[in-house]
């Protein structure tokens, strides 16, 4: 079968150190798939060689068994790569129904500029249509009206999930979004996340640093340290390996 996203033999160099050594990593179309590693594992240098924000010194990306390695991020975008940014970039001054709206012209290419909403052009009902459809998946229909900046983090972090979702997407790929999240906040994401998936049915890669969202949202999962994939397969399995456990130096229990 032909995998959703494929990266294989992807390797990066920074200043002549090997962020990336030849990792393989595949998502079948609706799988759950998660990618960890301590910090400085070269997680979100595989993050942006899958998205097109870097490009690999050697190794291949395929989407649906085309190679995108020549294809910038909004290409990569448009054919079904939806993501949710690292750092929340939330214009200032505008709602969060806005901010849905933005994103779903940005994919139809009515108007790159946040601008084009407030003067050229009111939004058509049925860009208003999907953007409470997906607020309504993601439990947060309430704040369609709020300006963003009045958001809490967990708030910011479901808006930037939204914000991807407005692209239509066959596979989400979130980077790290836990950080800066409590534990509370962390479970709602988890449990939203998962209410979400179950809806859509589309493909999820999970980057994280914290493995509790992965053990409790990914069905799969890869390992990486220092720049080297050092086990994948079923995510309980992984989690229990001792190698992946020393890379950890047991900062995490597994219950
Ligand atoms: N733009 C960059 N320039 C130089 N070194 C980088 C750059 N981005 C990442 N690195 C280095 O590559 C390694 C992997 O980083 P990163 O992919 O951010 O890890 P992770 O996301 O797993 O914490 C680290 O040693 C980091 O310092
Ligand atoms: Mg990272």
């Amino acid at each position: 079968m032909t995998a959703l996203l494929d990266a294989s033999g992807v390797s990066v160099a920074f200043s002549g150190i090997l962020a990336l050594d030849d990792v393989s990593v595949s998502v079948q179309a609706g799988e759950r798939v998660g990618l960890i590693g301590p910090n400085g594992a070269g997680k979100t240098t595989l993050f942006n060689c899958l998205l097109g924000i870097l490009r690999p010194d050697s190794g291949r990306v395929t989407l649906n068994g085309v190679d995108v390695g020549g294809w910038p991020v909004h290409r990569r975008a448009r054919a079904g790569m939806g993501r949710t940014f690292q750092r929340v970039e939330l214009f200032s001054d505008t709602t969060v129904r806005e901010h849905l709206l933005i994103a779903e012209r940005v994919r139809n290419g009515t108007g790159a500029f946040w601008k084009d909403l407030v003067g050229l052009g009111r939004p058509r009902p049925e860009e208003v249509a999907a953007s409470e459809e997906v607020l309504e998946l993601l439990g947060i229909a309430e704040l369609a009206a709020k300006p963003v900046e009045s958001l809490s983090l967990g708030q910011s972090r479901l808006v930037e999930v939204g914000r991807a979702l407005m692209t239509g997407p066959q596979i989400l790929l979130l980077d790290e979004p836990s950080s800066g999240l409590d534990r509370d906040e962390t479970q709602a994401l988890a449990a939203t996340l998962r209410a979400v998936q179950d809806s859509k049915g589309y493909a999820v890669l999970l980057v994280e640093h914290d493995v509790s969202l992965v053990a409790d949202f990914t069905e799969r999962a890869y390992v990486l340290d220092s720049g080297a994939l050092i086990a994948g397969g079923a995510t309980g399995d992984v989690l229990a390996d001792p190698a992946v456990r020393r890379a950890y130096l047991g900062s995490f229990e597994v219950s």
